[in-house]
């Protein structure tokens, strides 16, 4: 959207009474956690889109994958009095934050103007509209239940991507016998969670959606689920002795330079790999994780905007870009994701990126798309936390998969 556009959207709002004032701020600053190389990448065609409209960007990143230190963060300066322009969000967090404060701010003028509704898919709009009203902007979709394998290493381990636990087992195995580290992987309570997301998939997707999405005592508790950590146990062995708190990033570099055979991680990973310089089906390969293929537990950025007594040109303006259709191709090309607009094409993405749309548009009308629960999309965080709490604790060892299987009913209990 032009800069004219906006101002004729806000002039038009104005004279309905859409905004109390319609104050103008050429800058935005805008809270985020993508501090990575390839996310600062992707970071970078934001801001030169927007400085291309005359919109400047005030860098506010919060390091810290998954993003609970950038929630720490924007709380502390939202309850100071010194809201950012725009923050990145997801899934619950903007459902709370819209139910418990009230302080986003109304995006529907651009919204209706720009035909979101009919382009992004109704799974994605439960997180961007409240009461009927759009209040977040959504950039990209990811989901969780990927894995990257450095290819020399899978040529060195028999060749043949895996397609269900065994085989997977087998792989893993045989990268061990090879030497290297044959699962990369960072000790961070999001990232255990990301790993228990595809594990708890792959054992059904009706499984799934009744641990996490119903949060279902019999599914939480079952015998389901303490397979689901026996699971975990064994991936366990394939880790290094120094993953204890290593980055996501980190990981994946372990994975690019072939100290480590693989890593299961969304597809921001595939963003690093990139900016490696990198090449999908030659350097490394992206697979669903063995036994989840035709599923997928998605999470999407967002960018919620905050009412600063009025939305101001800026915000419209970044609203408006964030969704145009130019912008999610390059955007999400560099980012790892996909678009999440059902009209943007695939012939800008790599072959990751074509799989990664083709999977999300057949679960999305497949009935096969879930909610990530390590990233948000399942249920509030007070829930994601405690089951973060037992999936970590088992992880390192502390309980067995039975003591966590009974661990995990009692904290989700808890924490609704
Ligand atoms: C996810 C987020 C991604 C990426 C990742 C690692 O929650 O959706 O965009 O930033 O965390 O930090």
């Amino acid at each position: 959207m032009t800069g004219k556009r906006v101002s004729k959207l806000l002039a038009s709002a104005a004279v309905f009474g859409v905004f109390a004032t319609s104050a103008v701020a050429e800058d935005v600053e805008v809270l985020h956690w993508w501090t990575s190389g390839g996310e600062a990448a992707a970071v970078g065609v934001l801001k030169e889109d927007l400085q291309g409209q005359g919109v400047g960007w005030l860098d506010m990143p919060v390091a810290g994958g998954g993003g609970s230190d950038a929630m720490t963060v924007l709380r502390a300066r939202v309850v100071a009095g010194d809201a950012p322009t725009a923050a990145q969000m997801l899934g619950f967090d903007i459902k709370d934050w819209a139910e418990s404060t009230g302080k986003l701010a109304d995006l529907n003028a651009v919204a209706d103007e720009e035909g979101w509704d009919d382009v992004v898919p109704a799974a994605l709009q439960e997180f961007s509209k409240h009461d009927g009203k759009w209040i977040a902007a959504p950039v990209n979709v990811h989901s969780t239940n990927w894995v990257w394998i450095n290819k020399s290493a899978l040529d060195a381990a028999g060749g043949k991507a895996p397609e269900n636990w065994e085989e997977l087992i087998t792989v893993l195995d045989a990268m061990q016998a090879n030497g290297i580290t044959p699962l990369a992987h960072g000790g961070q309570a999001w990232q255990d969670a990301t790993i228990f997301d595809a594990v708890v998939l792959g054992l059904g997707a009706d499984f799934y959606k009744a641990a996490f999405i119903d949060m279902d005592e019999g599914a939480l508790g079952g015998e389901q689920m303490v397979e689901a950590f026996n699971r975990m146990e064994k991936l366990r062995s394939y880790v290094d002795d120094n993953f204890s708190g290593r980055d996501w990033n980190l990981a994946s570099a372990m994975v690019i330079e072939g100290t480590g055979g693989m890593q299961m991680m969304g597809d921001w990973a595939k963003g690093e790999f990139l900016n490696a310089g990198q090449t999908p089906g030659e350097d490394f390969i992206c697979i669903r994780f063995p036994g989840t293929q035709g599923l997928v537990t998605f999470n999407s950025d967002q960018f919620v905007m905050f009412d600063q007594g009025g939305a101001s040109e800026a915000q419209f303006a970044m609203a408006a870009s964030v969704m145009n259709p130019t912008f999610q191709s390059a955007f999400n090309v560099v980012k790892g994701s996909v678009p999440a607009r059902t009209d943007v094409s695939d012939a800008d993405f790599d072959d990751c990126g074509k799989k990664g749309m083709a999977d999300f548009a057949e679960a999305n009308a497949g009935g096969g798309l879930y909610g990530s629960m390590a990233h948000g999309h399942a249920n509030p965080a007070s829930v994601k936390n405690a089951i973060y709490d037992v999936v970590t604790a088992h992880f390192n060892g502390e309980y067995d998969a039975a003591t966590a299987a009974e661990e995990l009913v009692n904290a989700v209990l808890a924490a609704q």
